[in-house]
């Protein structure tokens, strides 16, 4: 048990060393991309498109974690910054469950509603980067 949990702090921490802002930007556009996709599906009335966006959406913002570029950030007031936009579970959190409960919506013939999670979503994304906008 002990071992086990130590092989799975070192294997995440591994993980973590290796997600750089690259990696970041390229999952923030996945996400930009994924959200054009769920949109198209609303226009298009397609629940096979919402379902795929909504899939990829959430499988890429688990993803996102702090690159090593901020980890080993020694300036103060810039680790300070990067603390504001740091992507916390409860914002993965929410972002899943808006999406999960999009999906269903839709699924079960509520666009109107689905489409109003959508918007929770985008709203989500936004407040981080408007956050960002202010440095
Ligand atoms: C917790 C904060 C946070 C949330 C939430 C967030 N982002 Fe971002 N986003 C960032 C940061 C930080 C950057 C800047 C990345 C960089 O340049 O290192 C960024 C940049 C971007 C970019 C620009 C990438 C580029 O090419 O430069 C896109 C597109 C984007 N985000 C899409 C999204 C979408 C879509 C969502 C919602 C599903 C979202 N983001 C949610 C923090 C966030």
């Amino acid at each position: 048990m002990k071992k086990a949990f130590i092989i799975l702090t070192i294997s995440s921490s591994l993980m973590m060393a290796s997600y750089t802002q690259e990696d970041r930007i390229k999952d923030m556009q996945i996400m930009a991309g994924a959200m054009q996709d769920i949109q198209n599906g609303f226009f298009y009335n397609n629940f096979d498109m919402i379902k795929a966006g909504g899939i990829l959406l959430t499988d890429t913002i688990v993803k996102i974690e702090p690159p090593l570029e901020e980890r080993e950030e020694t300036d103060v007031m810039t680790r300070f910054l990067n603390n504001k936009v740091k992507m916390t579970n409860s914002t993965k959190n929410k972002i899943k469950k808006k999406t999960q409960t999009m999906i269903e919506r839709f699924r079960d013939g509520d666009p109107t509603q689905a489409l109003q999670n959508f918007t929770k979503i985008t709203k989500e994304c936004m407040r981080c980067h408007t956050q960002l906008r202010k440095w």
